[in-house]
């Protein structure tokens, strides 16, 4: 059974990234996936502190806080899905803070170790991502630049949803494609 774990990244809890990934994790649900979904907005952690205990005394984050056993799920998981609005350019602050604590997933040597990343390879990320400006050349660049580091991680053939012009509640629930490729995604990742 694919376990897949979601992230979300946006504070509204019935928004536009949010109903994506729920679409995609109703789906997955029903085609035999283990879900779980956490709404980082309403856990209480923080950023990376620099304290470098994940290199050099520890394989794991030595941060006590609702982000400790969320990191662990996800050295478990097959699939990570992480949604978040553009908020300024960019993911949220809530996203941006659980990225920065995957600094514990790599081993003390990453920059010259063959295998840098502390997690199983083989995981897929799904990243989805909802902006209110409609122009799809804006704001391109944010997956390409955090899938690398996931790359790097050992993550594989990973997926990117995007739904643009939508900022409402309920904006992307009226695009039924991207309602769709979310749901024909999860279908395909599970079933493959
Ligand atoms: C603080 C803040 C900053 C935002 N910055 C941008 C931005 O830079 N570009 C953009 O297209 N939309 C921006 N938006 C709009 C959101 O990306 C858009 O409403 C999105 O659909 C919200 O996703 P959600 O419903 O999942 O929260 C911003 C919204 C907020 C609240």
């Amino acid at each position: 059974m694919k376990k897949i774990v979601a992230l979300l990244g946006s504070p509204r809890a019935n928004g536009n990234s949010s109903a994506i990934a729920g679409r995609f994790m109703e789906t997955a649900k029903k085609y035999g996936g283990e879900t779980k979904t956490y709404s980082l907005n309403k856990m209480k952690f923080r950023g990376c502190q620099a304290c470098m205990m994940c290199k050099e005394k520890l394989d794991r984050c030595a941060l006590k806080d609702d982000l400790e056993p969320v990191l662990d799920e996800i050295r478990d998981a097959d699939v990570l899905v992480l949604a978040s609005p553009v908020y300024f350019a960019d993911i949220t602050a809530q996203m941006k803070m659980f990225i920065d604590r995957t600094y514990s997933y790599y081993v003390p040597d990453f920059m010259n170790n063959p295998v840098p990343g502390r997690l199983h390879p083989g995981k897929q990320l799904v990243f989805i991502q909802t902006q209110a400006q409609p122009e799809e050349n804006f704001f391109n660049d944010i997956y390409p630049k955090y899938e690398f580091f996931f790359q790097f991680l050992g993550f594989k053939d990973n997926h990117l949803i995007r739904a643009v012009g939508v900022n409402d509640e309920g904006d992307a629930e009226k695009q039924e494609s991207i309602m769709k490729h979310a749901e024909d995604l999860a279908a395909k990742i599970i079933n493959d």
